[in-house]
């Protein structure tokens, strides 16, 4: 399955299986991350979840490029408010989310673990929203959680540019919690997933909403703006140029605006 579902008592460890595009997301992994989510909202029994990525190579390298490539502007849009569906489905789970991010977070991959609640990374890890070098903007919620998570200098510094941040600085720059070895990485974030679990469910319930309410309030009108803008970008030359400079493997060849 592309998203596989493990249950080790109280907690749930989901799984983005799809190796060999290094866990990017087509159209039916992303539908599947929803699903997958939207029936653990409705599960009492599982206290706390962990996301994570099949290998360990990467976490998830983003949006399927090659499936992405010959969108227009309307599926571009829906595309765009999938991926909503999918991280508004993690980040408004009653139960809390940790996003165990084993390798490459890329684009999509990178917004999906900023909808989580926390985020711990193995030392391989890398970040980055990569999307401007496509010819698009973020399009599942990056240009509204990264800022809010990093602040808006050093996430415009890693949206406009698309650089590429490794773990020691994500660590450094509140990206992530904490970061482990490798081998390590599930363990503790299983650990802290106990802990969690441990506590009152009733109240990690309502803690949770209440940390949300601190910042989502705003964030809901900047996501349909985004989607709207991640929509337009998919009637461009542009990003018709960055996708398919990607799948032939050669640099893109932007034009000047006119
Ligand atoms: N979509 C589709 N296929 C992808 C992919 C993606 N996002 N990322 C990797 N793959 C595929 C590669 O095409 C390759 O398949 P083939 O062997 O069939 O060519 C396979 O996975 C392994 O990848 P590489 O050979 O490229 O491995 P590498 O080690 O040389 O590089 C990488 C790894 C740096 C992650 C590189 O694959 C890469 O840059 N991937 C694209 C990352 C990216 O730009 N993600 C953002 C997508 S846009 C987005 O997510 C929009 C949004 O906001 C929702």
């Amino acid at each position: 399955m592309p998203i596989d579902l493990e249950r080790r008592g109280a907690i749930a460890i989901v799984t983005m299986n799809r190796p060999e595009a290094l866990n990017a997301f087509d159209h039916e992994q992303l539908r599947l991350i929803s699903e997958t989510f939207e029936e653990i909202a409705g599960d009492g029994s599982i206290r706390c979840v962990i996301l994570t990525g099949a290998g360990d190579r990467a976490f998830a390298a983003g949006a399927d490029i090659k499936e992405m490539k010959d969108l227009d502007g309307e599926g571009g849009l829906a595309f765009g408010r999938l991926g909503h569906r999918a991280t508004r489905s993690v980040e408004q789970l009653p139960q809390p989310v940790i996003a165990a991010v084993n390798g490459f977070a890329l684009g999509g991959g990178c917004e999906l673990a900023l909808a989580a609640d926390i985020r711990l990374a193995s030392e391989n890890a890398v970040f980055a929203q990569p999307e401007v070098s496509l010819g698009i903007p973020p399009g599942w919620g990056g240009s509204q959680r990264l800022p809010r998570l990093i602040g808006p200098g050093l996430a415009s510094e890693m949206i406009l540019s698309g650089r590429r941040v490794k773990a020691e600085e994500a660590l450094r720059i509140g990206l992530v919690n904490s970061v482990w070895p490798l081998a390590e990485l599930m363990p503790k974030a299983i650990q802290l997933a106990e802990t969690i679990a441990a506590n009152s469910p009733l109240a990690v319930r309502s803690a949770k909403q209440l940390i949300g309410l601190a910042f989502n309030g705003q964030t809901i009108d900047g996501l349909d703006t985004e989607a709207r803008a991640f929509g337009a970008a998919f009637t461009t030359g542009d990003q018709r140029e960055g996708m398919t400079a990607f799948v032939e493997k050669r640099t893109a060849n932007f034009a000047d605006p006119s």
